[in-house]
């Protein structure tokens, strides 16, 4: 099986060749440059921008891989949830793609291929096959659109046990960034910056953390860094003060999501948590996990830095399990679902 995916949900162009559950070839180009002057993705220019891309990129992950588009046997894409405009590029792509080589085509759902993520190897290794003996497992799905627990019972069987009620915290990152005159998107600079700052310095809510349910809540905390600023003037004006800021409002971030992670494992039963998505590249959250998994003797599974954020090998991987498994593929009639909810 050679099969090709495609992903363009928001303002990453990827394309990725996989066989076998092998990652021969995963190209991202991001758009992040673009969007940075506007403060955020602006679904008009990510989508010509997805344009643009598309074929280069596939060109690029086919070169890599050594194949032709004869070779392929199967094309896969992102059909939901995502930026509408966005969604289309890829997909439609992808299906006329199949639809000339007339083969199966198969639509994904992104959050659905995540739970994959933290079991690819990005380049050439199999280290899928490890993840049967890690089920049931729950999986921390937490970027700059989405911040979700899921309990992945079994191959291709999960249930999603809670997500945000408003921010994510990936957006809660960049809003407060944004507050503190930083780039965007500010969590990798919160991130570096957070390295010489103390977490201890200013004391910041913790949505959500003794509700007794899995839902995350950001929006109150980007609120209390505002008020914080406007009766703190002068803070930013000092380089320490606002790395001790980013390092207390990363922590705030981080506290919420690896207890509510680890409390769900144990209320589950699971032995095993696993997390991607771009806010898992976070320094602090990923020695956050370590340190409480190691504590309750929980295995974790990180996803790889590169495939932490948005990529096509995650949709070919799961793709390809979907066809293996006789899943019915989508084929020719099959639209983008922008608001495609995980069950
Ligand atoms: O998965 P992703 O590339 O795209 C989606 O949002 O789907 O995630 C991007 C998000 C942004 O909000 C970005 O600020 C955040 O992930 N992010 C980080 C870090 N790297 C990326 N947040 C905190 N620390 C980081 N190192
Ligand atoms: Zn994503």
């Amino acid at each position: 099986m050679m099969l090709l995916a495609f992903e363009t949900s928001c303002d990453e162009t990827s394309a990725a060749i996989v066989s076998h559950g092998r990652v021969l070839s995963n190209v991202v180009s991001s758009q992040i440059k673009l969007h940075a002057e506007y403060g955020g993705v602006v679904p008009e220019l990510a989508a010509r921008e997805h344009l643009k891309n598309l074929l280069p990129v596939a060109r690029k992950a086919m070169a890599e891989a050594g194949i032709l588009p004869s070779h392929l046997d199967a094309v896969a894409a992102t059909q939901g949830p995502g930026l509408g405009i966005a969604l289309l590029m890829g997909f439609k792509a992808a299906q006329a793609l199949a639809f000339a080589l007339e083969k199966p085509f198969i639509g994904i759902h992104h959050h659905e291929a995540h739970l994959y993520s933290p079991w690819i190897a990005s380049r050439g290794e199999a280290v899928l096959a490890d993840f049967e003996n890690f089920q049931p497992n729950i999986s921390l799905i937490v970027s700059g659109g989405h911040t979700m627990l899921v309990l992945v019972e079994s191959e291709l069987k999960h249930r999603v046990l809670g997500g945000t009620i408003d921010d994510a915290a990936g957006e809660c990152f960049d809003k407060t960034g944004k507050l503190m005159g930083l780039a965007y998107p500010a969590g990798p600079i919160i991130d570096r910056l957070a390295e010489q700052g103390n977490p201890a310095a200013y004391d910041f809510p913790r949505p959500l953390l003794h509700e007794a349910n899995d839902d995350f809540s950001f929006s109150g905390l980007k609120t209390s860094v505002r008020y914080f600023i406007r009766d703190n003037p002068t803070l930013l004006d000092d380089p320490q003060k606002i790395r001790d800021l980013c390092a207390s409002v990363q922590s705030a971030i981080v506290e919420v999501l690896v207890k509510k992670t680890l409390r769900a494992a144990k209320r589950e039963g699971v032995r095993c948590i696993t997390a991607s998505g771009g806010v898992t590249c976070n320094r602090g959250l990923r020695q956050a996990l370590q340190t409480a998994c190691q504590k309750h003797r929980i295995t974790l599974r990180l996803a790889e830095k590169s495939l932490c954020t948005d990529n096509a090998a995650m949709i070919g991987i799961l793709a390809e399990r979907k066809l293996r498994a006789n899943v019915p593929v989508t084929l020719f009639d099959g639209e983008i679902m922008p608001g495609w909810t995980l069950a």
